[in-house]
């Protein structure tokens, strides 16, 4: 009997334009030593023209479905975990469907900020399970360089564009073995974007508006951010009953390298199980661990039945953390 919920394909898209921390020294008071000693980062990608985040994710769920054997007419629902929607209505969701052709399933956006993509495995794992779907896509995918404000050093150097996707079936192998998913909206002024829809932002050639972009207060979110995901992770890797030794890989929300290390050291995992792509990508918020997992998963790192614990943490403020076996 298919009691379980596993992830069976992922994919992921990034768009081509690659900007590196050198580029913002050009026009900001900043340099790549500060960006990489500070955060990891070294590059991230920027999605312009007509591209926007139904598009990043249209991609990269076409790579999950094919990895996983599924026809885009097979799927049940679709749940796209975005805070940077191209427009609110239609949502990303209804867009993606339509681009891959899903034709009759459920289709929305859940936004819970970098913790989307876990807050989609939730309730996907939860509508599996509970014999409503049989298969699910879960997509996390931003274009949060559509909202940044270019002058202010303390963001716009943090984040990048990119969609990853799975796609959760019923399964008679455990794969999910818990998620876990929390918010404390008393925090929520510490990072925040005030105004939504990429397609409206890109448009806006005169004057930025500074409630269509992000601020964050970077200090006070990072020490929640450390000690919220670590909790979370070690909540989700003792859910699952797994010890140290038998936790394969650890995948973090890529947002700081220095809290990505602190996550670790909690699960007393060495950071060569931790699934690191943010100096290639830098923080595209709902998207860092589908992306993550892809990446590793073709490049033959992660393999069938490794045991796996993620955790992200984002505005909201938003955070949760997953046990898997994939
Ligand atoms: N280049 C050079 N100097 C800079 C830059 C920059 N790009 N940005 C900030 N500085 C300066 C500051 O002005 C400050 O200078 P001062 O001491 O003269 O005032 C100094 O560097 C230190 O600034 P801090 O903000 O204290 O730097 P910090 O070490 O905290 O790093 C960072 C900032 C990288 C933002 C860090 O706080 C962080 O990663 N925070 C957590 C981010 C996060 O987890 N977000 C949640 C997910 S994102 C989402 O949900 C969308």
């Amino acid at each position: 009997m298919n009691k379980y919920s596993r992830i069976i394909g992922t994919g992921s898209h990034f768009p081509e334009k690659i900007m590196t921390n050198k580029d913002f020294e050009k026009f900001l008071d900043t340099n790549d030593e500060w960006i990489t000693s500070r955060t990891g980062m070294k590059e991230r990608r920027v999605a312009e023209g007509d591209v926007f985040t139904s598009d990043l994710a249209a991609e990269a769920a076409k790579n999950a479905l094919e990895m996983a054997e599924v026809k885009p007419t097979e799927i049940d629902g679709i749940i796209v975990g975005t805070f940077t929607m191209d427009t609110t209505m239609p949502s990303t969701a209804c867009r993606v469907q339509e681009k891959i052709g899903a034709g009759n399933c459920f289709a929305f956006d859940l936004t819970a900020a970098c913790s989307g993509f876990l807050y989609g495995c939730n309730v996907a794992n939860g509508l599996i399970k509970s014999g409503s779907a049989k298969k699910l896509l879960v997509i996390g995918a931003e274009n949060l360089t559509a909202c940044l404000d270019w002058r202010d050093r303390g963001t716009c150097i943090l984040f990048g564009d990119g969609a990853g996707a799975t796609v959760i079936a019923a399964d008679s192998e455990p794969g999910i073995h818990s998620v876990h998913t929390y918010a404390a909206g008393e925090y929520g002024e510490l990072l925040k974007q005030d105004n939504i829809g990429t397609k409206f932002l890109r448009s806006l050639t005169d004057e930025p508006i500074e409630d269509n972009m992000i601020h964050m207060k970077g200090n006070d979110i990072f020490k929640i951010a450390v000690r919220a995901m670590a909790d979370a992770a070690q909540e989700a890797a003792e859910a699952a009953n797994f010890k140290p030794e038998d936790i394969n890989w650890v995948i973090p929300h890529q947002a700081n390298l220095r809290i990505i290390d602190a996550v670790a050291k909690r699960l007393s995992v060495p950071m060569e199980q931790v699934v690191i792509n943010i100096q290639q990508y830098a923080n595209t918020s709902a998207a860092t661990i589908p992306t993550a997992l892809d990446q590793y998963v073709r490049e033959g790192k992660i393999k069938r039945g490794d045991n796996i614990v993620s955790a992200a943490f984002g505005g909201g403020l938003t955070w949760g953390s997953m046990s898997f076996t994939f």
